[in-house]
C-alpha cells in the first residue's frame, strides 16, 4: 500500500499524528528528522551548527529517497523538506501527501523551540516563515487537514479521507 506522507510546519503535530495513524493502521512510523539524526549520529541542532542548512537539506533528501523506496509507511517529514522538489517529489510518488495545516501563531505558542534551529527568532518570524511556505505545502499536498482540534482529530480526518479515496476508486 502507498505511504502516508505528513507535511507541515514545525510543531503542527506530524510525529504525534503519525504515531496515532501508525498504531491505528498497523503501519510503521518513519520520521525524516529521526532518520537523519540516526544516520549522522548527532542531533538536528548539531548538524545545523556544524555543517549548515544546505548540508542538512541534502541529508533530508537522502532520507526521502530511502523511505520512498518502501511501502506501507507513515512518514512524518521535517517541516522544511517540501522546500526541495527533489526531496518531496519521490515521497509524493510513493504515497498520499497530507498537509497538517494549523494556525501558525497557535502552533508557535505551543511549540517546544528547543532543538529547532529555525524556530529561534520569535513568533513573528515563525508566522512569516509559515506564510512563505504555505504555497509550497499547498502545491505538494493531495489533501489538507485544516485546523484540527487535536492530534486525534487530525488522525481521524486522515483515516476518513483515505477511506473516501478508496471508495472513489
Ligand atoms: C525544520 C523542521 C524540523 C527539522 C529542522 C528544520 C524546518 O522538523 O527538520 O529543524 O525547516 O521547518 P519538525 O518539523 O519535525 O520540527
Amino acid at each position: 500500500m502507498k505511504n502516508i506522507v505528513l507535511i507541515g510546519m514545525m510543531g503542527c503535530g506530524k510525529t504525534t499524528v503519525g504515531g496515532l495513524l501508525a498504531a491505528r493502521l498497523g503501519r510503521e512510523l518513519a520520521d525524516t528528522d529521526a532518520w537523519v539524526e540516526a544516520r549522522e549520529g548527532r542531533t538536528i541542532a548539531q548538524i545545523f551548527a556544524d555543517e549548515g542548512e544546505t548540508y542538512f537539506r541534502d541529508r533530508e533528501r537522502d532520507a526521502a529517497a530511502e523511505l520512498a523506496r518502501r511501502q506501507d509507511l507513515v512518514i512524518a517529514c521535517g517541516g522544511g523538506l517540501p522546500l526541495r522538489p527533489d526531496s518531496i517529489g519521490c515521497l509524493k510518488e510513493s504515497g498520499v501527501v497530507f498537509w497538517l495545516d494549523r494556525d501558525p501563531g497557535e502552533t508557535y505558542d505551543a511549540l517546544d523551540t528547543g532543538g529547532r534551529p529555525l524556530a529561534q527568532d520569535g513568533r513573528a518570524a515563525f508566522v512569516d516563515r509559515y506564510r512563505q511556505r504555505a504555497s509550497v505545502y499547498r502545491a505538494c499536498a493531495d489533501y489538507i487537514i485544516q485546523g484540527a482540534e487535536s492530534a486525534q482529530a487530525a488522525a481521524d480526518a486522515v483515516v476518513e479521507r483515505l477511506a473516501r479515496k478508496e471508495e472513489d476508486q
